[in-house]
């Protein structure tokens, strides 16, 4: 009996142990709403990348020399550019009802398949009933380094030209 109270003492330690050790940790929300930072040139382009912000998923895409060379100013507007390349970064969240769309290497676009929106590479609606492009996160970069959560130059000159709502 009395090792058995041992022993169960000994696990009640290491739970406290546990205990205390997970109040030293910051909780999850907090780490949560911190920064994000995404090293851009790992990106290979045309393979998405799918970052967590905020408990959100966040769509990073290097789009490739042909993409950019086909886009409109509408697209081009909404790419963060270091050097010669461009990169799409969105919310991956449908603006319809907020299922999270799969992008389509092939056709440079993506599918919401909750109710058959689409949006193409730079994340602008391309096919009802999503009512809006995705939303560009806040964003700063630093080099070829992408920190998601801050507002940089970049971000607030895409907000003053009235493409993030
Ligand atoms: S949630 Fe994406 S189309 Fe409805």
């Amino acid at each position: 009996m009395g090792k058995a109270f041992g022993a169960v003492a000994g696990v009640g330690a290491v739970g406290a142990l546990y205990a205390m050790k997970r109040s030293w940790d910051p909780l999850p929300s907090v780490k949560a709403a911190g920064f994000t930072t995404v090293d851009l040139s790992t990106c290979v382009a045309n393979k998405l990348v799918v970052e967590k912000w905020r408990g959100k998923p966040i769509f990073v895409l290097k789009k490739t020399a042909e993409m950019v060379a086909a886009q409109s100013d509408a697209q081009n507007a909404r790419d963060i550019v270091i050097g010669d390349d461009h990169y799409m970064v969105n919310i991956g969240l449908c603006t319809h009802l907020g299922c999270i769309p799969a992008y389509r290497d092939k056709k440079h676009d993506f599918l919401c398949a909750c109710h058959g929106g689409e949006f193409d590479a730079s994340g602008i609606d391309t096919k009802a009933p999503p009512p809006s492009p995705l939303v560009i996160p806040p964003f700063k970069i630093t080099g070829n380094t992408l920190i998601l959560g801050e507002e940089g130059p970049e971000f607030k000159k895409m907000k003053d030209a009235g493409i993030i709502a």
